[in-house]
């Protein structure tokens, strides 16, 4: 049931791991939210996992962005629409380099398709899903949102620097306004244990290989190289629990309706402490009270030493912190992965 005077919201992507937590954050403060997901990476079983959370499902639409006439009937029929917040993407980097194209079409005709429906029907306000993929290996740590924008290093990776030079340049010259939240390492699942990341296959990320493999899916975890210039030779990154990202979004879309600041902004979303494999392997083994087999093997290609958020312009400027600790990301992981298996 619609909130007659809250706001309404699309969220494409919605059914995907972050887009997900998004819209509950969304739903439990009373927005209406309609959401866009082709399900190319994500089930529809998560609409019946969002409401038992929050009591009520949102408006949904199984369309892929690329089909511009489809999305058209969308924004005919969704006429209260006050911003977008744009999830949805390809974002294997493996594949990425080995299918190019399909990613430049998915995320870039997409962001087009989206971008061109919401200036048609003057929806002027949008929050983009970037990535500290964009500053590449930095020169001085941690990174600003000033740091330089690094050659990309997969197609994936310059779909977002891209996908960001798109938005700016259209906010530059249309009643547009957008946000762009350059996201560092999101981990962990939904305190409630109703909902968390679904990779379908065989995960690429740290945190859901950790948790398959204390449940004996994969016999020992693989450590990417252990000879890095870090304290204990494994890289460092900036992993954020994923209910923090999910309220960013909530404060940049209020923030965007409140016509603060300028038209195109970017802020980094991360906590600004940088956690190494190991140190989350220690964190993981406390939540769970396990020990985690793992094996050391040689660097993974492409692989960044280490990065870590400045987060001070999203703290002052955007009104945002993250407060979940990294104990907090690795114990809702576990409870999510061990609930996946209990459903088996
Ligand atoms: P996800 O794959 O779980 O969610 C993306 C959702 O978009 C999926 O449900 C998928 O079905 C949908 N989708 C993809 N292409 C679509 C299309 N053409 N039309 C309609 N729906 C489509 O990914 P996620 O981890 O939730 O990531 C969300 C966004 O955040 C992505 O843009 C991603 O690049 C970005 N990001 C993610 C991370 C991360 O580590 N998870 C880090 C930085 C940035
Ligand atoms: N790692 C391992 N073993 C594994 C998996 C990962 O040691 O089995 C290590 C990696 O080498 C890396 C760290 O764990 O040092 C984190 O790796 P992830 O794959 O979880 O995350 P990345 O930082 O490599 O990449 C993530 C997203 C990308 C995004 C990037 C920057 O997966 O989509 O952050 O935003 F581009």
């Amino acid at each position: 049931m619609a909130n007659p005077g809250k706001g309404t919201f699309l969220i494409t992507g919605g059914l995907g791991y972050i887009g997900s937590h998004t819209v509950v954050e969304m739903l439990q403060r009373n927005y209406n939210v309609v959401v866009i997901d082709n399900l190319s990476n994500s089930s529809e079983l998560v609409l019946d996992r969002i409401a038992s959370i929050c009591g009520r499902k949102p408006v949904f639409y199984p369309i892929d962005l690329c089909d511009k006439p489809a999305l058209e009937a969308v924004f005919a029929k969704e006429k209260e629409l006050q911003a977008v917040i744009h999830f949805a993407a390809l974002k294997a980097v493996g594949e990425s380099v080995e299918k190019p194209l399909l990613y430049y079409k998915n995320n870039l005709i997409s962001l087009v398709n989206l971008m061109d429906c919401m200036i048609e029907n003057s929806v002027n306000n949008l929050v983009f899903s970037s990535s500290c993929t964009v500053y590449g290996e930095p020169d001085v740590l941690p990174v600003t949102e000033k740091s330089p924008v690094k050659q990309a290093i997969s197609p994936y990776g310059n779909t977002k620097q891209v996908g960001e030079e798109i938005i700016h340049d259209t906010t530059q010259s249309s009643q547009l306004r957008s946000i762009a939240l350059r996201y560092f390492n999101p981990v962990g699942a939904h305190s409630s244990g109703k909902l968390g990341e679904l990779p379908l296959g065989k995960p690429n990320n740290l945190v859901p290989l950790i948790t398959q493999t204390a449940v004996g899916i994969f016999p020992f975890l693989r450590i990417f190289g252990n000879d890095y210039s870090t304290p204990d030779g494994t890289c460092i990154r900036d992993y954020i629990h994923v209910e923090d990202v999910a309220v960013a979004h909530v404060i940049a879309c209020e923030r965007l309706l409140s016509g603060k600041g300028e038209n195109y902004e970017v802020f980094n979303i991360g906590t600004g402490t940088g956690y190494s494999v190991l140190e989350v392997v220690k964190a993981f083994e406390k939540a769970s009270g396990l020990n985690l087999p793992i094996q050391i093997e040689e660097r993974r290609a492409g692989d960044i030493e280490k990065v870590f958020a400045d987060t001070s312009l999203s703290n002052q400027i955007l009104g945002w912190k993250a407060t979940r600790s990294l104990d907090e990301m690795m114990s809702s992981a576990w409870v999510w992965q061990q609930s996946l298996i209990n459903k088996e």
